[in-house]
């Protein structure tokens, strides 16, 4: 990787890039909001994808995490598909190895397999249907009563859908290492201090601070509420990064992070998505790569859940 001049002004650059490479760069909510706003789409995991899916761009910049990149791969795999830093990937994803879930699998034959989008390729292909954070509800109740589950990899959101379905599942027991920091005591010091800020939290966190939300969703669900719930004040339990569109979209709100355990540590944010940058963005568009690749058999395995999953609306 060359290094950038100096005097070159990469927005600039980025602009000319974009149309010549007939390119669509898609932004997740946790990353930094110079490259939010450098995007042509910026949503959650499930419109990402489906921005994906549907773009007639050539070359799709995904400015997010591994696994949303290669999902974008599954779904459109005629496109180049780069990601800014190849690294940024999810501690979710790692907590589940593909042959590890397989094997779990073959343990449990009656059940059905769900697994989180938050998994890598090799997972999908061997999941029956994946879900997102923003349709896991209906996916759950979409499998027949009294169909055993085995959701992956995370075990707060398959709490958290335990709790909402009332289904009975046997869950993975990978986490978010964002989503698990936050801490109940700040949490509850917040409140005492702004008791008329409303806690909005992601379904990643622990069941222990999910008690205390007035509303629990994505983060599109969360930008949502914070929009449309008539509240001006917020107390947000995710990664902060959501908090820019929230501020677009209604900057006479107040939006207060939730705080990681450690004092003065930036662990609320995701180290992972935080990986990419402006500078990566520009040299990903001009070198087309660190680009995503798999075999086409895997692609293949991989793409039949999520269509299950987009066959649910
Ligand atoms: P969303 O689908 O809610 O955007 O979640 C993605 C994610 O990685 C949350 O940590
Ligand atoms: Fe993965 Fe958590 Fe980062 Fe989301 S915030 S990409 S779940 S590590």
């Amino acid at each position: 990787m060359s290094a950038i001049p100096a005097e070159l002004d990469i927005y600039e650059e980025i602009e000319r890039l974009r149309k010549e490479r007939k390119a669509v760069i898609l932004a997740h909510y946790y990353q930094e909001s110079e490259i939010q706003d450098l995007a042509d789409y910026i949503g959650d995991s499930l419109q990402l994808a489906k921005a994906a899916r549907d773009t007639d761009a050539e070359v799709i910049v995904f400015c997010g995490v591994h696994f949303m990149a290669e999902t974008a791969k599954i779904l459109n795999p005629t496109r180049t598909v780069v990601l800014p830093d190849l690294a940024a990937g999810c501690s979710l994803a790692d907590s589940c190895p593909a042959p590890a879930l397989a094997a779990w699998r073959e343990q449990n034959p009656e059940h059905v397999v769900v697994s989180y989008i938050n998994c890598s390729a090799g997972v999908k292909a061997h999941s029956d249907i994946i879900c997102t954070s923003s349709n896991a509800k209906r996916v759950i109740e979409s499998i027949p009563e009294g169909k055993p589950i085995l959701f992956a990899p995370d075990r707060n959101l398959g709490a958290y859908l335990i709790r909402e379905t009332g289904r009975e599942m046997d869950l993975w027991q990978g986490t978010c290492i964002v989503h698990e920091t936050f801490s109940e005591r700040e949490l509850i010091d917040l409140m005492a201090a702004n008791p008329d800020a409303k806690v909005i939290a992601h379904p990643e966190c622990e069941p222990a601070l999910l008690r205390y939300a007035h509303h629990i969703g994505s983060t599109s669900s969360l930008l949502r509420y914070t929009a449309e719930s008539g509240h001006k004040r917020f107390i947000v339990a995710t990664e902060p990064g959501i908090i820019h569109q929230m501020e677009k979209a209604n900057p006479g709100n107040e939006y207060i992070p939730l705080p990681g355990q450690d004092e003065g540590c930036a662990c609320n944010e995701c180290p992972f998505m935080r990986l990419n940058t402006v500078e990566k963005l520009y040299l990903c568009l001009r070198d087309l790569k660190p680009e995503i690749h798999m075999t086409e058999a895997l692609r293949v395995a991989a793409l039949k859940p999520l269509e299950r999953m987009m066959e649910l609306g």
